[in-house]
């Protein structure tokens, strides 16, 4: 169908300087392309954003040079209007684990919306959501049951409840560095004063400890007062690694104080670390898991809670009480869907061992990549989730420019490293939290060989490239230095 016979035109056309009336009914036709409709206002995103929703996201994003208007995204690639193809080590926050558009999502999708389920009759249960809770405690056997939510903030949210409620208790423990979401109960869990400032108080009773700190942990455990200990099993802000014993320690040290151990693997859960979950490396089997991001297969929002049957049975103890937790469009097919086939393409195309081979094969680059260079201090990671910490370089001159740039901004020095990336070599990456000198790289699970040697390359000559002063990298610092200080002087 053209344009042309759908009308659509007539839809795509911008609404300024008419009436919210007008505006309510000057859609002769209901608008069904949205291909047309994004060719045709794709240009104006910015100018959109700026009015109608987050202006300094698009400061941000103009700032740094970051508006080359994607237009399309297939597997681990971005592609922007002139066509030019870029690597997405962002992975939309980690959901595109399958990258994007996998063809045998968009298929159980599709096959969704062919077929008129009974979707979402409330009055009755789901068949598909049985069928992804049967699936997903196949794969973590030592829990019994699910409770689906639209999104990773919201599954902590359930764990806070569900164990408050099954321990009777108030506190909950996470730790320091944690990165749990933005809702009000994962927010007072996450520790990062940046998201949490001029939304205090937060939920009380909420503690945090030192990462990889049993001693500490055994402390705020002693009162028996706390619910839950929450932990990401590899840490997401800053991509820091449990020591070898500190995970299965802490499980320990809950089970003794009757605390339940929850690992929240949103981000390093369904592959990414080379394991279905994280915990696996180290052997732990927690009270609750929550998974969330890949499980979408990038397309739906879900969420989900794994837990034990007598937690849950402590939740939804009677029949007055089957409601007492869930949420609107939990469950709902097409979420359901989404996992469903997320899980079949995660064992179809072998993605999880995929990843270990591909971390490791990055990993070793790397390594031998931060001989060669100075301010490279640190590279770690598991699967497709590695962190490169940068840090004080030894030499004098470096030294001077580092300090300057930290001075200005505490972790500006990333920038000067991702935004080359992208510019430069076509790569869009991320660093690992505020004020970090960590850049992150969680990849789609399905990158090639070739794309390893992408990654190599592009960060080898950056980061050398960094090491050069005076040079156009630290030119790009004197810009930012400036862009920081009008921002802070504001
Ligand atoms: C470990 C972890 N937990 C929770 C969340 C929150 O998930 P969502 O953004 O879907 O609310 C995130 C998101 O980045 C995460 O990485």
């Amino acid at each position: 169908m053209t344009l042309a016979d759908d009308h659509t035109q007539e839809n795509l056309r911008p609404t300024r300087g008419t009436t919210a009336a007008d505006r309510a009914i000057s859609s002769p036709r209901p608008t069904t392309d949205m291909a047309a409709l994004f060719a045709q206002r794709e240009t104006d995103r910015f100018a959109m954003h700026s009015r109608h929703l987050n202006e300094q996201m698009v400061r941000v994003l103009r700032t740094i040079g970051y508006d080359v208007g994607f237009c399309r995204g297939q597997g681990p690639y971005l592609y922007d209007r002139q066509g030019v193809r870029y690597l997405d080590l962002l992975s939309g926050f980690g959901v595109f684990a399958l990258g994007r558009n996998h063809p045998t999502i968009r298929a159980a999708l599709k096959s969704v919306l062919d077929s008129e389920l009974p979707n979402l009759v409330q009055m009755d249960v789901s068949t598909l959501a049985g069928v992804l809770a049967e699936r997903l405690v196949a794969l973590v056997p030592y829990l019994d049951k699910v409770c689906f939510t639209n999104s990773g903030a919201e599954a902590v949210e359930a764990a806070i409840k569900f164990a408050r409620a099954a321990t009777g208790r108030p506190g909950i423990v996470s730790c320091d560095h944690a990165f749990h979401g933005l809702s009000y109960g994962a927010l007072s869990l996450s520790d990062d004063e940046s998201f949490r400032t001029g939304f205090e108080p937060l939920l009380p009773d909420c503690v945090r400890v030192p990462f990889n700190d049993l001693g500490a942990l055994e402390r705020a455990l002693h009162g028996r007062t706390i619910a839950a200990f929450i932990v990401e099993p590899i840490q997401g802000k800053g991509v820091n690694l449990p020591a070898p014993d500190y995970l299965k320690g802490a499980a320990e040290l809950c089970r003794r104080h009757g605390t339940l151990f929850i690992a929240d693997e949103i981000q390093t859960g369904l592959g990414r670390t080379g394991r279905f979950l994280a915990v696996e490396h180290w052997n732990v089997e927690p009270d609750m898991v929550l998974i969330a991001k890949a499980l979408s297969g990038g397309h739906v929002p879900v969420g989900a809670v794994l837990t034990r049957k007598q937690v849950f049975d402590k939740v939804f103890d009677r029949m007055e009480r089957a409601v007492v937790h869930g949420s609107t469009f939990g469950k709902n097919d097409l979420a359901m869907a989404a996992g469903i086939a997320t899980l079949d393409v995660l064992a179809a195309d072998g993605l999880i061992d995929k990843a270990a081979r591909a971390g490791e094969r990055l990993l070793q680059a790397f390594a031998a990549m931060a001989e060669r260079h100075e301010l490279m201090h640190e590279v770690r990671g598991k699967g497709l989730m590695i962190g490169i910490e940068f840090g004080h370089p030894r030499s004098f001159k470096l030294k001077a420019s580092w300090n300057l740039l930290e001075a200005a901004s505490k972790g500006l020095f990333c920038q000067l490293i991702t935004i080359p990336l992208f510019q430069e070599h076509k790569i869009l990456t991320q660093v690992a939290g505020h004020a970090s000198h960590t850049i992150k790289l969680l990849p789609s699970l399905t990158i090639s060989d070739a794309d390893c040697d992408w990654i190599v390359r592009a960060f080898d000559a950056v980061i050398a490239a960094s090491h050069r002063v005076p040079g156009p990298v630290w030119s790009l610092g004197k810009t930012l230095m400036a862009h920081s200080m009008r921002s802070q002087s504001k």
